[in-house]
């Protein structure tokens, strides 16, 4: 099954580039940056990455990009997970980024954007991954933060494709955002957010109905709305999963329970994906690998998430419907071999 899912042609939809960062280039950024950081050493640091919940992460998330200073780090980040991605048969991926993470440290939203896009430039020149770039809001800062955010990505509307919600969910529900998502609908952006991780229900209804996104960032807590999950499959609104995450933060207490089959099994467009990779263990097909068994290792069903990454990307529908068809071509020839 591993060499199925390696081989096997896939989007990532969710993921923080931030959150790509290893404890060994941690160890180097900050060397370079005359940086002392508070971990004595790579071991040190990854023994601290034990979570009970998103906010135990989010310390550490935050406190670890203060390595990253200059636009040649924001290069090298981009560029470590492109080498990642490269032999995990990615074709094309769609990731946030944090600016205000960034900004607030007194580094320019232009640092972060110019290492940033031009990796992903050369990623799609030299391993063919076509990307889009979204800018996510911090949602425990305040709307008018947000909507400095927004006014200083209109003048690189060219480099990014659409606006999220991230950070702390709890006590900060989408309804917060209303005002900021509407002015981003109206530049062109696409939108997404994340709800449902920690948060209730009623967050995905309000990403739905208020910010009117086009894709929720988990949705895990869909499943306890009976109600919810029609609507989700009714409307075919995408839901971007991320397996290990959600057992690393505790969202779910096991593998085994994890609510991928019964999604599936409801016919809700769901796709898997890594959200903090570096954090969590593991890159999309460790993420592809952690959900097989729970699905009986059935290939058609990891095929299914595959068709879903790409129908839930922001693609131009020539190039989507040659990707599917890149699936639908690979499922035929390995449809009968049990690896
Ligand atoms: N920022 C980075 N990863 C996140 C997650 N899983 N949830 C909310 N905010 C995040
Ligand atoms: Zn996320």
């Amino acid at each position: 099954m591993k060499s199925f899912i390696a081989g096997l042609p896939k989007a990532e939809l969710h993921l923080h580039i931030e959150g790509t960062l290893e404890p060994e280039l941690m160890f180097q950024l900050a060397e370079r940056n005359g940086i002392t950081l508070p971990y004595k050493d790579i071991s040190a640091l990854r023994a601290a990455y034990q979570f009970s919940r998103l906010q135990d992460f989010l310390d550490i998330y935050y406190q670890g990009m203060d390595v990253l200073r200059t636009q040649q780090d924001f290069f090298d980040l981009t560029w470590a997970y492109l080498q990642k991605i490269k032999q995990q048969s990615v074709r094309h991926i769609e990731i946030f980024f944090d600016p205000q993470g960034h900004v607030a440290r007194g580094i320019a939203f232009t640092t972060a954007l110019n290492g940033i896009h031009p990796a992903l430039l050369q990623g799609k020149r030299e391993f063919d991954i076509s990307f889009g770039l979204i800018m996510c809001f911090l949602r425990h800062l305040d709307e008018n933060d947000a909507m400095a955010t927004l006014e200083m990505a209109l003048a690189h509307k060219d480099k990014i494709i659409g606006v999220g919600l991230d950070s702390s969910e709890k006590g900060n529900p989408p309804a917060k955002f209303q005002r900021v998502f509407a002015r981003a609908r109206q530049e062109g952006f696409r939108l997404v957010a994340h709800a449902g991780e920690e948060g209730p229900p009623e967050y995905v209804y309000e990403a739905l109905d208020l910010l009117k996104v086009d894709r929720i960032d988990h949705g895990n807590a869909s499943m306890q709305d009976p109600a919810l999950i029609k609507r989700l499959v009714a409307e075919q609104i995408p839901l971007t999963v991320c397996p290990l995450s959600n057992t690393r933060l505790c969202v779910v207490d096991t593998m085994q329970q994890h609510p991928l089959p019964q999604m599936l099994q409801a016919g809700m467009k769901v796709t898997i994906n890594s959200d903090d990779p570096a954090y969590f263990g593991g890159y999309i097909n460790e993420n592809y690998a952690a959900v097989s068994d729970i699905l009986g290792n059935d290939k058609k069903l990891l095929a299914q998430l595959a068709r879903n990454s790409f129908s839930a990307a922001f693609l131009e529908e020539a190039q989507r419907a040659s990707l599917i068809t890149e699936v639908d071509i690979y499922l035929q020839q390995h449809n009968n071999c049990s690896r």
